[in-house]
């Protein structure tokens, strides 16, 4: 394949020179970031920006310092659930922007805070033929942007929280080659079984790290005694761990707490000691484990 280097001739838009300053804009502000850490599934709805705003909290509850990208660009959730709207003023600093601070001090910075009101969808053409593969590289060249162009500081963790789909990790492990590693989240269905079975082989086969398997919405926790019960049926995911031999992280059950607390304090902050709590930190113990190891 041809490269940029292969050019003849720019046209005086010297983009050799514009791609290689993106690319040292980018170094520069992952270098200072100390473990980056992707969240994913190949299935839709099954917890991952809940999960990684709550080991977010979690994290910065022992001292870290977080941020999180918003990598789901057609339904960004991170803003909502961090409390930052897109009523937020966007400060230009160096030349950098400076990203949304989010409960705990956690920065971020997501698609919707770029929209004009909270209801506007992200479009990328008012055109009905746009092809699939412009759209792809528009949003493969935000997502370079959303990392390059915030000036994310000195970080210990920042989390990707991926969109459905297991193919958007192959742009962020073109831009973030040293990724510490994926989380794979599923509930604990068949169907979410199947599909995310998908997204670890492809993940194995592509060398990309997966840390462990989270099984979300594992149990119902009832609010008022806190027993468990089971939520869905479905074969043993310590069984889909095994099989794939990847490590399972992290059983969180149903709490309908963590659906509440979208705008005010996050679940974990709140309610820590609960089992849903518990099994957050848990998983986050994991995590820590394997990226300081
Ligand atoms: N452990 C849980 N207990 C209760 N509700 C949960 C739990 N995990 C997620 N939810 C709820 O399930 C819904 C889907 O969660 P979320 O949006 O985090 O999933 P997602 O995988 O990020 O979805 P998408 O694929 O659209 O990005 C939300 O309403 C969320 O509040
Ligand atoms: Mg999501």
């Amino acid at each position: 394949m041809k490269t940029y280097e292969d050019l003849e001739g720019d046209g005086g838009s010297d983009i050799v020179g514009q791609v290689v300053q993106l690319g040292a804009k980018l170094r520069s502000r992952l270098d200072k970031v100390k473990y980056k850490v992707a969240l994913m599934s190949g299935k839709g709805g099954v917890g991952k920006s809940s999960i990684t705003a709550n080991i977010a909290s979690c994290l910065a509850d022992r001292g870290n310092k977080v941020g999180i990208l918003d990598a789901d660009l057609n339904g960004p959730s991170i803003g909502h659930l961090l409390g930052v709207g897109n009523d937020i003023q966007l400060e230009m600093k160096g030349d950098g922007l400076e990203p949304g601070i989010g409960h705990q001090g956690i920065r971020i910075m997501s698609m919707d805070m770029l929209v004009k009101t909270a209801d506007t969808p992200v479009m990328w053409t008012e055109e009905a033929d746009a092809t699939a593969v412009w759209v792809s590289t528009m949003e493969s060249t935000a997502i370079r942007e959303l990392l390059a162009d915030t000036n994310w500081g000195e970080l210990d963790y920042l989390l990707i929280d991926m969109p459905p789909g297991s193919d958007r990790i192959d742009n962020i492990r073109s831009l973030i080659p040293e990724l510490a590693g994926v989380v794979e989240i599923t509930i604990p269905s068949p169907l979410s079984q199947h599909i995310v079975t998908k997204s670890i082989t492809k993940n194995n086969k592509m060398g990309v790290p997966i840390i462990g398997l989270i099984e979300n919405m594992a149990t119902y926790v009832c609010p008022h005694c806190d027993k468990e019960g089971k939520l869905f049926d479905g074969e043993d995911v310590h069984k889909l761990s095994e099989r794939k031999d990847i490590p399972y992280i992290g059983k969180i059950p149903f709490d309908t707490r963590v659906s509440r607390s979208q705008s005010g304090n996050l679940f974990y902050k709140e309610f820590k000691d609960s089992v849903t709590g518990k099994a957050i930190a848990e998983a986050v113990d994991n995590i820590e484990k394997f990226t300081t190891k």
